[in-house]
Formats: C-alpha cells, structure tokens, sequence
C-alpha cells in the first residue's frame, strides 16, 4: 500500500495545530491505517533544536532571511530522511502541521527572497518527498493574530514570526491563496473561521474528494 501525505497550512492563529489532531483521531477511526503527525520546523530531535533557534529570539542575533532559509531547509531535510519517508514506504498516512509550502510562502512572499531559490533549496532538501494533498485553512489576518494571542497569551511576544507586523503576515495569507489558485488539483482552501467542528468536517471532505482511497 502506498503512503498518503497531508499537509496543513495557513498563517498565525489559524487552528491548524487543533485541527491535525481532531483530523488525525478521525481518520485513524475511519481508514484503519497508521496515522502519523509531524510538524514543522520540529519531529526530529535535531529538528526540534533547530526549532528554537527559527522560533525564540534569545540570542538577541538577527536572523537573515536567508539563515531562516537554511534552517527551515535542514529541518525538512531531517523530517523527510528520518520520520516522512519511512511511515510512507510502511503505507502510513502522513499529517504534517506545515511543511514546504510555508517556507514558499514565508521565506518566499514574506521575507522576499526570489521564489525559484526558495523553490530550489525545497527540491534539494526533499528529494522528491512532497505532499499529495495541502489543506490551506484561512482565516483574515487580524481574526488570525487575535486567536494566536488569545491562546498563548505571553509566550507569543517572544515568537518571531507572531510578533511580526500585519503587512508580513497579510503577505503569508496572500502567498498561500496563490499557491492554492496556481496549483488546484494539489491544495484545498478551508475557510478557518466557523467553529472548529466545522472545520474539521470541511477539511475530513476535501481529504475525502481529493484522496478517495482515505
Ligand atoms: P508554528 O509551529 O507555531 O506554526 O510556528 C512555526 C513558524 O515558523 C510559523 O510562524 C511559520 C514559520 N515557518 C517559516 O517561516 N518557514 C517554514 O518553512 C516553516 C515550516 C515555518
């Protein structure tokens, strides 16, 4: 049997940590198949190391675009050698809350570095690993920004990427709807606003249409 992977994406506050669970639980019920959860950056002991450094600014150092680059760049190399390649030659569904198409759109649209080498660093890095399907699950920036704060109250102030201005975090939102208009047979866009059992059914429906096997 050959393994499925799924990825979600979507900008701060969007609900994709929840959801992957809630979506995890429900197809582990349902197509009695090994489920197994990433994120990124992080899964990997030195995934997770490397997540510190992209997400804390302790050091006081900044980070160049192109250092996130190549760190996000390491982490998914880790990811795919030691955790998404194996469960997908054992035939298991693969859930990942982010992956590639953040760095596309991150580092990408965001940070601005040319598109064709964010593109390449990818392809380097994966060898050919990429998702079959991309839940996009957006949400308008300022509902978006209100939510992340809400639930992680102080701990955010210290997170990079969430204390970033509007402009950068429109950007992301932007860059993920584009990704999903260039490429629709590939990603499917939830609205993330209603109520998380909602989403949850929208995102178990595309998952459904787009993958008929699951
Ligand atoms: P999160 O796990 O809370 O979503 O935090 C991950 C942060 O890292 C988020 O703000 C998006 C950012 N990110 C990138 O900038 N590039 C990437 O390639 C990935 C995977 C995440």
């Amino acid at each position: 049997m050959n393994g499925i992977f799924l990825t979600l994406e979507g900008g701060e506050g969007c609900g994709k940590t929840t959801q992957l669970e809630r979506v995890a639980e429900a197809l582990r019920a349902s197509s009695g198949r090994e489920i197994v959860t990433a994120r990124s950056p992080g899964g990997t002991a030195v995934a997770e190391k490397i997540r510190d450094i992209l997400k804390k600014p302790e050091t006081g150092e900044d980070l160049l675009p192109e250092t996130e680059l190549m760190l996000f760049g390491a982490c998914h190399a880790q990811m795919c050698e030691h955790m998404i390649r194996p469960a997908l030659a054992r035939g298991a569904v693969v859930i990942s809350d982010r992956f590639t198409d953040s760095t596309l759109v991150y580092q990408g649209c965001a940070r601005r570095i040319a598109p064709e080498t964010v593109a390449r660093v990818n392809d380097f890095v994966c060898r050919g690993t990429r998702p079959d399907l991309v839940i996009v699950l957006d949400i308008p920036v300022e509902l978006g920004l209100r939510r992340a704060k809400g639930r992680d109250a102080g701990a955010k102030q210290d997170d990079r990427f969430d204390s970033a201005p509007v402009a950068f975090h429109t950007a992301v939102r932007n860059g993920f709807l584009e990704l999903a208009r260039r490429d629709p047979g590939r990603f499917a866009v939830i609205d993330a606003s209603p109520s998380e059992e909602q989403v949850t059914r929208s995102i178990l429906e595309a998952i459904h249409a787009r993958l008929a096997i699951l």
